[in-house]
């Protein structure tokens, strides 16, 4: 196995004192993250280096969200203070370039530039890969907006990975599998910003997993608004699904470990099902949004399946492997949402028991089926309801850590510790676990017993 600390040593050569700088600002979920990287190798083709301090920046990309609340707003409004930072710039007699990527984007287009005249270029998550062009463009004072579904496959367009640029991102990494949306739950905007569900084919899937584990890469996760429902044809000629293309990933020789998020319930097949059972490196958690746990409430919201549809969909994924850990999302406050509609879901978390969850207000997305309903509730009420049912998986998820003191588990070490003699790294059911710096190094994947356990995060015997 490579050594990663060695490497960075080596490779980690300054940039060229006149290289540009590019200065992205991610907000939203993983495949955020991962399209933020994506640009950023791609802007270095046409010359620029990332920095992490906006004031040395010659570029600032904001690549935004659009799922929950004033998203919109929120992002004018750093315009606003955007506005400012170039106001300063120039009268110093240099630039900056203000970009906004991502769903805000995608969903606002030309109102952008009409509302804050200090953007650039906008450019959504489909047509990334012509970002290098773009940016040319508003250097030359050409202001674009990109947001069209490309009809070319933006993967195929993109610079490969920089292999440097994996190293020093460390030994984990997101690789998108699959975009977009055709489930339209009534709440969600996503089918509106990512647009239709499309997947990648295997071939790339698998060069892509392999360049991430040449660099030294040890943990892949599978990204994908819907993940389950990515298909393909694999090289027999036979349409795959999720669980068939993580056997063949899992032959990827330095692959330690691997993960997918997120899931839809109704996409579990037997086959991805099994993938559970069967690979090692598939790492015992899932996330499996239910929402709510009333049935009324979940065909309001198009969700296509029951409650106990679900709970039984869990006990099978749980026979399967039975050390997995479960963590979801859920909505409280949909429009329509009574008391007994409330308490049906808080018997559903209490019947599963979660390790994880995130927990949301409903928040009404213009344009989608949701926000047109009669029956809206109250924020007060939302608020209230919301923090009983965190209250309930914050008990869940305490409970799932101190299940742990005294066990012994395996352990990524990811990055040193934030204390001298300390190496941090994850659990298989995603924790942060805190080691005595002897254990081992970045990039290997060792045995600690775990001594304490605390709200967020572990501590090992010895740290
Ligand atoms: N309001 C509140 N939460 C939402 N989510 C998606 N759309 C909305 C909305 N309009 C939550 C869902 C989803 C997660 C990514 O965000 O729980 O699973
Ligand atoms: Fe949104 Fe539903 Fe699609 Fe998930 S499955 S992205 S919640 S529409």
């Amino acid at each position: 196995m490579n050594d990663i600390a060695e490497i960075l040593e080596r490779e980690a050569a300054p940039a060229p004192a006149n290289a540009r700088k590019v200065y992205v600002k991610t907000y939203g979920c993983q495949m955020n993250v991962y399209d933020s990287q994506r640009m950023t190798d791609a802007l270095g083709a046409d010359g620029y280096v990332e920095t992490a301090t906006i004031d040395d920046a010659d570029m600032v990309l904001i690549n935004t969200c659009h799922i929950r609340e004033k998203a919109a707003e929120k992002v004018y409004s750093q315009l606003g203070r955007l506005r400012k930072l170039r106001d300063k710039r120039r009268a110093e007699g240099r630039d900056v370039l203000v970009g906004v990527a991502g769903c805000v984007a995608q969903a606002e287009g030309e109102e952008i530039l009409r509302r804050a005249p200090v953007v650039d270029f906008v450019i959504g998550p489909q047509t990334y890969h012509r970002l290098p062009q773009v940016a040319a463009e508003a250097r030359r004072g050409v202001k674009l907006v990109e947001t069209d579904y490309a009809i070319e496959d933006k993967f195929e367009q993109l610079p490969a990975h920089d292999a440097r640029q994996i190293r020093a991102r460390g030994v984990t990494a997101f690789l998108t599998v699959q975009e977009g949306c055709d489930k339209f739950c009534t709440f969600c905007v996503v089918p509106y910003t990512r647009g239709a569900e499309v997947s990648r084919p295997v071939g790339q899937i698998v060069a892509e997993a392999r360049q991430l584990v040449d660099a030294g890469v040890r943990e892949v996760t599978l990204l994908g608004q819907n993940v389950n429902a990515w298909h393909g044809e694999g090289p027999d000629g036979r349409e795959w699904g999720l669980g068939q293309l993580l056997h063949e990933l899992a032959k990827i020789e330095g692959l330690a470990r691997l993960r997918y998020t997120t899931s839809h319930p109704r996409d579990m097949d037997d086959a991805l099902i099994e993938a559970h059972r069967d690979l090692e490196c598939l790492m015992p958690y899932l996330h499996l949004p239910v929402q709510a746990g009333s049935d009324r409430l979940l065909k309001a919201m198009n969700r296509k399946h029951t409650a106990d549809e679900y709970r039984r969909l869990v006990d099978r994924i749980r026979a399967a492997r039975p050390d997995i850990a479960l963590s979801g999302d859920f909505i409280v406050g949909f429009p329509g949402e009574t008391e007994a509609d409330f308490e049906d879901t808080m018997r559903l978390i209490r019947d599963i028991g979660y390790a994880q969850a995130f927990s949301f207000k409903y928040s009404p997305r213009p344009g989608t089926p949701g926000a047109d309903l009669a029956d809206q509730v109250p924020d007060a009420l939302k608020s209230e309801r919301l923090q009983r049912l965190q209250a309930l998986l914050a008990g869940q998820q305490a409970a799932f850590m101190q299940g742990l003191e005294g066990k012994t588990i395996s352990v990524l070490l990811e990055k040193p510790g934030r204390e001298f003699g300390q190496i941090a790294g994850r659990s298989p059911w995603l924790q942060p676990v805190v080691c005595s710096e002897t254990v081992g190094k970045i990039g290997d994947i060792v045995n600690v017993r775990i001594s304490r356990a605390s709200a967020n995060s572990l501590l090992a015997d010895g740290a």
